[in-house]
């Protein structure tokens, strides 16, 4: 009998020595100690069997095989946890020490910060800020504009069409019909937004660009407002008192209509190279809405009557900044952008 337990801590130790984890640990525990079918509850239910003197040197040394066992298992297992406990710390190592990363801060777009600056000039002065589809029907973007059939700007070499009836919208002026059909006067709203012409690509042209439109619609609305209006935009903007100027101009859905300058902001007026020498600077087309325009929404111009007006966001915006090629603001190089962070 001896030989057996002998033979079973020998099987024992083998098996100790190939446990690699807590799970390995576990089946050899259940291997020796399992109550069921354990080798050393299996080893005591043979006792029965043999004479008393036997059974009690029999059960000593299965007694001390029992407490061998326990004990082993015991210290691997702590071996087990204390080694899964350093590997852990080793994964979960830190070098407080490194560099840290830093973030890219983000900014933007000198366009957007311009468009920005122009919405809240604006809304300060009782604007409300509208919008509309960039895909635009020939109806929005010319027939409403009072923009006859034969008009020159509806030509296939100004316009990308999308279908004879659907084009990419030449200007934000639409914008003027959608709010008017939306809302009765009086109405005081400007929609910024991206405008496309069919212009081959250069320092001061790119067939995508920003324009934003204002309209005022009102009692008693004359040419004295819309003057004072972007008289004091001009002065908002560029925080000094530069005089405007308002040159005949014509476009279909204004009567009259002129085209605005401002007096140049670095020279004053003496003439340099921003404004090419001239001292005033373009800023955009505007006019008194025409009386069919008013018609065509059904607003009667007999009572009311308006003023509007179409900036171009990327020329003030190339200006202010001094840059020279327009194109430059729709590259996306952030190496180029990033220098206007604000
Ligand atoms: N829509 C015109 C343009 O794109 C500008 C404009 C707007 C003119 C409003 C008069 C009134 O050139």
């Amino acid at each position: 009998m001896p030989s057996t337990i002998d033979q079973r801590r020998k099987q024992f130790e083998e098996a100790l020595s190939n446990v690699r984890d807590v799970d390995d640990l576990s089946a050899v525990r259940d291997q020796y100690l399992g109550r069921k079918s354990g080798a050393i509850p299996a080893l005591l239910k043979q006792m029965g069997a043999l004479s008393p003197d036997a059974r009690r040197e029999f059960g000593q040394a299965v007694n001390e095989l029992k407490g061998y066992v326990e004990a082993a298992l015991e210290r691997l297992s702590g071996e087990l946890e204390e080694r899964a406990e350093k590997a852990r710390l080793e994964r979960e190592r830190l070098d407080i020490t490194l560099p840290g990363l830093r973030p890219r801060f983000g900014h933007l777009h000198p366009i957007t910060h311009m468009r920005q600056r122009i919405e809240a000039i604006f809304v300060a002065m009782g604007y409300t800020i509208e919008g509309g589809p960039e895909v635009e029907t020939s109806f929005y973007n010319f027939d409403a504009l009072n923009t006859p059939p034969e008009h020159p700007s509806r030509e296939m070499q100004d316009t990308f069409y999308l279908s004879p009836d659907l084009l990419l919208r030449t200007h934000t002026s639409p914008v003027q019909i959608r709010a008017m059909q939306r809302r009765r006067p009086p109405l005081r709203i400007i929609a910024p937004g991206r405008v496309f012409r069919r212009d081959t690509p250069d320092p001061t042209h790119n067939p995508m660009f920003f324009q934003v439109e204002g309209l005022t619609v009102d009692r008693h609305i004359h040419m004295g407002h819309l003057r004072g209006t972007l008289q004091e935009f001009v002065r908002r903007l560029f925080g000094a008192e530069l005089r405007t100027r308002f040159r005949p101009s014509f476009f279909p859905f204004v009567e009259p209509g002129g085209e605005v300058d401002y007096q140049c902001f670095v020279c004053l007026g003496d003439g340099c190279r921003v404004c090419k020498s001239s001292g005033w600077i373009e800023l955009g087309g505007c006019g008194m809405v025409h009386p069919r325009v008013l018609q065509g929404v059904g607003i009667d111009p007999e009572e009311f009557t308006g003023f509007a007006f179409g900036l171009g966001i990327d020329r003030l915006t190339a200006l202010i900044y001094e840059i020279d090629d327009i194109r430059l603001l729709f590259e996306n190089d952030i190496r180029f952008l990033e220098q206007f962070g604000v």
